[in-house]
């Protein structure tokens, strides 16, 4: 049984299995095949989304599959019911599961007990599908593949965004720079589960060090200044400040991060015609201008319509 659980524990090998489908599923969007004809799939989220949920909803029906839509607080999960005992009823009535939670484990422990095909959609350690749509991206719009590229991440470098970038960059061989204060740089294990050698300890370092790591077939560079970072990046990427689950620290997060900002004067340093992508949700005036993201408004919107072809194509590597 396939499931996607994270970038983490899936091969480079299907990964690429996954992203050659995806044209397949873009091209003939409303002609192709009904193969979940007869199934039932579970989308269960502790958390907000948008483009996520609708991908997802979308996606599956258009597969041939009828979709519930279970809000974990509408749910016996909500009230304490555990992971295990709601993935073994759930395994028992349907065919495959979307989770949007904030542990890895709970979406980890749900795949083993229900022993039916189930995706991560978001936790607080990854977002893997998000990342696999970037890529796809990225080769959609460059023509090129993402493999020796630079691809420079800004912001908070120490959520489930950036963490995803790091297992991609291992497994398909580009460089990711990451620019973020050092607080929010990834955690030293992370990396050395991605496959670097050296250790790291950023609290014996001095600010404004790049830490540099070989991990797997790519590089991921840690650094705090993002002018540096952004220099001849062939993709320029954002993410929120402050991440679902984190609105406590809100009011320190805006004030650290107040300087890594996607704008023009920072764009001007990457390369030529580089894209600059957003997962979204956006807020203008802080991760990134206004007038910067109207400026790349197609290559974002693309990036977020490309949420629901990828995602069939994952559905259909998992289920085939
Ligand atoms: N990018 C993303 O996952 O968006 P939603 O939170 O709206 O699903
Ligand atoms: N890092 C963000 C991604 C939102 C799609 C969050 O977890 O809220």
């Amino acid at each position: 049984m396939k499931h996607l659980l994270s970038l983490e524990s899936l091969s480079a090998l299907d990964m690429r299995a996954i992203l050659d489908r995806v044209p397949e599923f873009k091209l003939h969007r409303r002609l192709h095949a009904r193969p979940l004809t007869g199934h039932t799939w579970a989308l269960i989220f502790s958390k907000s989304s948008t483009r996520t949920r609708v991908s997802f909803e979308v996606g599956l029906r258009e597969l041939g599959a009828q979709v519930l839509f279970l809000s974990a607080a509408d749910i016996q999960l909500g009230r304490g019911e555990p992971i295990q005992d709601t993935a073994r009823v759930l395994g028992s009535m349907v065919h495959g599961a979307i989770i949007r939670t904030f542990a890895q484990a709970d979406v980890d422990a749900f795949a083993s007990f229900s022993l039916i095909p189930t995706v991560n959609a978001l936790t607080d350690q990854e977002h893997p599908c998000q990342i696999l749509t970037d890529i796809f991206t990225f080769e959609e719009l460059t023509g090129e593949s993402i493999e020796g590229k630079i691809v420079t991440f800004v912001g908070d470098g120490a959520c489930n965004v950036p963490t995803s970038w790091i297992f991609a960059a291992a497994r398909l061989g580009f460089e990711l720079r990451i620019a973020a204060p050092r607080q929010f740089w990834p955690d030293p294990e992370l990396l050395r589960r991605a496959g670097a050698q050296e250790d790291y300890r950023w609290d014996l370092r001095p600010t404004g060090i790049t830490e540099r790591f070989t991990v797997g077939a790519g590089i991921v560079e840690l650094m705090v200044d993002c002018q540096l970072a952004a220099r001849n990046a062939d993709l320029l990427y954002t993410d929120v400040w402050v991440s679902m689950g984190k609105e406590a620290e809100a009011e320190d997060r805006l004030r650290l991060l107040s300087g890594y900002q996607i704008n023009d004067s920072l764009v001007a340093l990457a390369r030529p015609n580089a894209l600059v992508m957003h997962c979204l949700p956006a807020y203008r005036g802080k991760e990134i201008d206004g007038a910067t993201l109207e400026q790349h408004a197609k290559t974002i919107f693309t990036q977020a319509e490309n949420r629901l072809h990828v995602q069939k194509a994952i559905i259909a590597w998992m289920t085939s």
